[in-house]
């Protein structure tokens, strides 16, 4: 595995593999890896392309009183899982790298970025889509791949590549979950025992909450006082529920097409998230 922190070299390496008619696949990521992150490898493995990770804790989507400084950092370890999961090249740059001095251009994705995550999390997005339209100009791939479990994230970064024109096909990988159900996160790190297994409230209630859906339930206003009951059992601080199309993340007023119940939870000061998609 090749490993770098220079966007200079990401692109000599990038070019030098074009060259050779290799294609690019890239897991943007923010390390502190786990088995979620190892599913996106190995789904980018199958591509038969070059895999190309980014490790970046990026400053721009972390609110003034978030976690950004305590957001766990371990990158000897992630270059050992990097490399046993089939990486190629990791690109891991340093902040004063990816911002050198104060942006002033940035990608806005309009009113998807201010439901769901966006709500509680203001400039989120904006943060996002600006840092992975970086990467994609730097690392120019093909392929990229992005998890499910950050649903409205991955939403919004298709909708940003049909806009803008990337010239890259974004694929989105199925959740990797603990065997109780918790959705794997670099977040869950911070959890008490306790925490940990109250946790599993928010996979067993988006479980219930589609079964109703299945059973005929089409008011999602009862979908979501369901999950809000649930949640409200444990020590667990709702911070939303909601039921939006799956399509584009607008309201639904009535069940009448795939949506998808999408949870934030707060346990201590760690927010939690997970989401399933019911198909129409
Ligand atoms: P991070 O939270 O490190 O996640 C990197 C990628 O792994 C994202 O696409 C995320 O959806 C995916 N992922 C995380 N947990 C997963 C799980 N349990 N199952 C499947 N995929 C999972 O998301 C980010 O970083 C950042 O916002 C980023 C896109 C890198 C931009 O900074």
């Amino acid at each position: 595995m090749q490993s770098t922190e220079k966007i200079a070299e990401v692109r000599q390496i990038i070019q030098k593999a074009r060259e050779k008619g290799r294609k690019i696949a890239l897991v943007p990521t923010m390390g502190y890896l786990h088995e979620g992150h190892v599913a996106l490898v190995a789904e980018a493995k199958k591509a038969e392309a070059m895999v190309v990770m980014s490790i970046f804790v990026n400053p721009l989507q972390f609110g003034p009183n978030e976690d950004y400084e305590r957001y766990p950092r371990d990158l000897e370890r992630d270059a050992r899982m990097a490399e046993a999961a089939g990486v190629d090249l990791l690109f891991h740059p340093k902040a004063k790298a990816m911002y050198p001095e104060a942006m002033l251009a940035t990608v806005q994705v309009g009113v998807m970025e201010n439901v769901l995550c966006g709500g509680s999390r203001p400039g989120h997005f904006r943060g996002v889509a600006t840092v992975v339209s970086k990467l994609f100009h730097i690392v120019q791939p093909d392929l990229a791949f992005f998890g499910l479990k950050d649903y409205q994230q991955y939403r919004i970064l298709k909708k940003m590549v049909m806009d803008l024109n990337f010239p890259i096909e974004v694929i989105g990988v199925p959740t990797v979950r603990e065997v109780d159900g918790l959705a794997k996160s670099s977040r869950n790190v911070y959890l008490s025992p306790k925490e940990r297994a109250e946790a599993v409230v928010l996979y067993q209630s988006l479980g219930e909450a589609a079964a109703a859906i299945r059973d005929g339930q089409k008011d999602p206003r009862k979908i979501e006082k369901l999950i809000r009951s649930r949640v409200d059992e444990t020590s667990g601080r709702l911070d939303y529920v909601e039921v939006r199309a799956a399509s584009d993340l607008t309201n639904v007023e009535w069940i009448d097409r795939s949506v998808v119940i999408a949870v934030a939870v707060y346990f201590s000061s760690t927010r939690l998230i997970d989401n399933l998609v019911v198909q129409a």
